[in-house]
Order: structure tokens, then C-alpha cells, then sequence
């Protein structure tokens, strides 16, 4: 089902908001099956949980070959690209934490592009995702906008507000006495060292891997790191029929750049996000807050089409 939202906040009255729930009837988030080693199971969905106006919460479930029995069934919200600033007020930031505290995840993943262009917007945009809630920590990498209107302001605001800022390194998940470990490096344009974050990994661990841009899948995919949750792409944003979308003319282009797809045993998946850049506007490109759950891998399922865009 094709998707329209052509204005991604707007408040919660006028006409514009209005239009945003009529359209958002057509739009619900579902539950999507995903398996491992390049193979998909037909998406089963059913209506999402939970839904806020302009924002959809997708729910993909990721069965992963070795996941350790203490986190089958394992919850991350993903927040990414929220570019709190011109075109996003900090009332839809706001928004935003809300609806993901109410999911009540295990872990929130932050990964990138929290401001676009203005130093001023770092502390505000600090303060509000401070807020977040979850049982295992809230935790960032930075991104490209980030670097450039200053990547340690970030990063100290982040931090400063509990947020665990995740720069090449990675930390360790413990339950029962099993572990999950958790990566995060920094932008790829901007001194991404993934050797250096997985430096102690053990090997065959399960591994999540938090990035800004989804380019690093085939990096990713040498050190058979099990997960990389990326946005950076916005989905494409605006997806124009024909002429496709900002990211990629066509459909096949803008594989690894929206949902899940895997390479090799590495599965990807990549979240439209919450802002925009360059036009308010998004077309057929919903906002996303990603609800991924991590169940272990149990069927053997046929293998996509390289060109397959899985979920959307
Ligand atoms: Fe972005």
C-alpha cells in the first residue's frame, strides 16, 4: 500500500493535522517477520500498538542465529534523524519521547542527526531525549549533521542528559549471565573505526551495531556483526512516482537505505526517521519509530532477490 504524509508535524489542530489522521488510517504500523541469512518470511502484520499523528511505529521482528535465550524476545526502540530545528519544533521531539517511553523498551538506540545546522539547537534537543526511559540505558552514536555543527558539543549534551554516546567503542548488555554486546561508531564521513569498536568482541557473539549510515552493511558484514540499526537516509523522505526519491532514482537504489535487508548473516535495518532536511515534507515516506524485537532464528525460509526491498 503506497504511503502519503505531506505534513510530518503539525500540531495537534487545523486542517493539516486533520488531513495527517485521515491519511494515517492508511498507514498503520505492523508487525514484520524478519529471518537470517538472507531469507524473509512473508510479513505477517497486524495494527501497530501504537500511532501519533505524522508518526508511524513500525514493529519488525528480527530472528537472529545465536541470540542468547536471556534476550529472545529483547526490545529496542530506534530513534534516528529527529534534525530538531527549522523544520521540527521541540514539541514533536517531545512527541516523540512520549510515545517511545510508553513502548517501555529494554534499550533505546539513537543513531544520529539530532540537529541540522544551529549550535543552539544541541542543548534543547539534549534535554528533551534525556528523558527517554529504558531498562538497559538509552544510547547514541552521532551523525553527519552532527560532526558538522560540532560532534563533542554533541556528544557532552547527550551525555550530560544520562545518554549513553557510543564513538567507536562498543559496551556490553548482561542477562543471567549471558551477554549482548552493543556497538556504536561514528559517522562513516567522519572517522568511523568499526576494527576499533568490536576490538574485545568475542568471536561469534551476538553483536548490534549502531550507525548512522547504512553504508557501512558491507563493512559490517566482514566482521559478521549479527545487527546494524542505521537511518541517515530519511527512507528517501520524498518519494516521488517515476522520478523515485532523494536518495536513489530508482527502487533497487535505495536497497540498504530503508527497512530491513541483510548481507551475508548481517541484517540491516534502516528507519526513515523522525525529521526532515532540506523541505519539511515527506511523500509516501511516513516518520518512523522503529519497535524491533530480537527473537532467535528458528525456520529456514526462502532467500530474497537481491533487488527485493523487504518491508515497504
Ligand atoms: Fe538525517
Amino acid at each position: 500500500m503506497g504511503t502519503l504524509y505531506a505534513f510530518p508535524y503539525t500540531g495537534r489542530n487545523g486542517l493539516a493535522s486533520r488531513w495527517n489522521r485521515v491519511v494515517q488510517r492508511w498507514q498503520r504500523g505492523g508487525v514484520e517477520d524478519y529471518a537470517l541469512l538472507g531469507a524473509v518470511q512473508r510479513p505477517r502484520l497486524r495494527p501497530a500498538r501504537h500511532a501519533s499523528e505524522g508518526l508511524e511505529v513500525s514493529e519488525p521482528r528480527i530472528h537472529l542465529s545465536g541470540l542468547p535465550e536471556a534476550f529472545a524476545g529483547y526490545r529496542i526502540v530506534h530513534i534516528t534523524d529527529v534534525h530538531y530545528g527549522l523544520f521540527l519544533p521541540l514539541e514533536a521531539v517531545v512527541d516523540t519521547v512520549e510515545l517511545a517511553n510508553a513502548l517501555q523498551p529494554d534499550l533505546v538506540a539513537l543513531t544520529g542527526d539530532f540537529v541540522t545546522f544551529s549550535r543552539s539547537c544541541i542543548e534543547p534537543v539534549a534535554i528533551v531525549l534525556g528523558r527517554l526511559r529504558a531498562r538497559d540505558g538509552v544510547f547514541a552514536v552521532l551523525g553527519n549533521h552532527d560532526f558538522r555543527v560540532g560532534g563533542a558539543a554533541v556528544a557532552h549534551a547527550l551525555r550530560h542528559e544520562g545518554v549513553e554516546v557510543l564513538r567507536n567503542r562498543h559496551t556490553v548488555l548482561r542477562r543471567r549471565g549471558q551477554a549482548l554486546y552493543l556497538a556504536g561508531i561514528d559517522d562513516v564521513r567522519y572517522r568511523a573505526d568499526l576494527p576499533r569498536a568490536l576490538r574485545g568482541v568475542p568471536a561469534g557473539a551476538l553483536t548490534v551495531l549502531l550507525s548512522h549510515n547504512p553504508g557501512i552493511i558491507q563493512q559490517a558484514a566482514a566482521h559478521r556483526v549479527s545487527l546494524v540499526l542505521a537511518g541517515h537516509t530519511h527512507g528517501g523522505q520524498v518519494d516521488l512516482p517515476i522520478l523515485g526519491n532523494v536518495y536513489a532514482r530508482r527502487r533497487e537504489g535505495m536497497r540498504f537505505k530503508r527497512g530491513w535487508d541483510c548481507l551475508g548473516a548481517t541484517q540491516i535495518y534502516v528507519s526513515r526517521g523522525i525529521g526532515t532536511v532540506v523541505v519539511p515534507l515527506r511523500y509516501r515516506c511516513p516518520a518512523e519509530i522503529p519497535h524491533l524485537r530480537l527473537l532467535p532464528a528458528t525456520r529456514v525460509v526462502r532467500p530474497l532477490p537481491p533487488s527485493r526491498e523487504a518491508g515497504f
